[in-house]
């Protein structure tokens, strides 16, 4: 989830002053920079988090004795289903999103685990630090994960999330978005990012969509609506291939 919280003189800030920072950082791209620009003052909190030093390098056999881990045992299939683990249906539209985890080369990553988090349908996290109000759905955690199989192919069944304010300036709205998590061999790889809906009206105004500098990398964020994947009288379909390295590569958060 977004971080809520900001500064008070940050919310003072209008739209029109955020889109024209936006555009002023737009207007300093560097071609082939890293995506997306991490020192980028549109985006109000990560002023403070973004990393200014170089990444230190981390032993992953030592970080293995303290760091989460997983065993593919214990995932359940039924945890790919968001809208099965209560005892009611989730509100909304039901969709389905699937896609494959491919390296440069267009091969296949297979059993990656695959974890998502999302608002409910009305744009509210299941989460204390998301108190606006919109309704709580209590049929919906809001989180699910999967492994690929052996083409890859992870698949989530769920409700499509609703926009969402925040308070980095006045009248801020996050554009639609499931977060990504592919954990890796070992949880120094762990990677993390966003998926966006196709058309969205948000997306010029977000500033972590905007963060981006490289509209081609932005695009690569966004979902294609396929209809093969939608299923009749059932749920809608969307479809999202995440790319790890290599100059077709899917942006990820967190990168130096
Ligand atoms: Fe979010």
């Amino acid at each position: 989830m977004t971080n809520l919280l900001s500064s008070s003189n940050a919310a003072v800030s209008t739209q029109p002053e955020v889109e024209a920072e936006m555009a002023a950082v737009a207007a300093t791209a560097v071609e082939g920079e890293p995506q997306p620009r991490l020192d980028y003052p549109p985006y109000r909190s990560s002023l403070l988090r973004h990393p200014t030093k170089a990444l230190h390098p981390a032993n992953p056999e030592g970080i293995e004795l303290w760091s989460p881990v997983f065993g593919e045992e214990t995932i359940d299939p039924v945890e790919a289903d968001l809208t099965v683990q209560h005892e009611g249906e989730p509100l909304g539209e039901r969709m389905k999103v699937t896609g494959r985890v491919l390296d440069g080369d267009g091969r296949p990553v297979r059993d990656q685990l695959v974890e998502v988090w999302q608002a409910n349908a009305a744009g509210r996290y299941r989460h204390e630090k998301d108190q606006h109000p919109a309704p709580i759905d209590p049929s919906f955690s809001g989180v699910g994960r999967c492994l690929t199989d052996a083409e890859g192919r992870y698949e989530f069944t769920t409700i499509r999330p609703g926009p969402y304010p925040w308070r980095n300036h006045r009248n801020a709205w996050r554009p639609a978005h499931i977060h990504f998590s592919l954990f890796g061999t070992d949880f120094t790889q762990r990677l993390v990012t966003q998926m966006y809906f196709p058309g969205d009206p948000l997306f010029s105004l977000d500033p972590i969509y905007q963060s981006i500098l490289d509209p081609w990398a932005r695009e690569q964020l966004v979902a294609s609506y396929d209809h093969d994947v939608t299923e009749a009288e059932w749920c809608t379909g969307y479809r999202w291939d995440i790319v790890l390295t290599g100059s077709h590569r899917t942006p990820l958060e967190e990168e130096a």
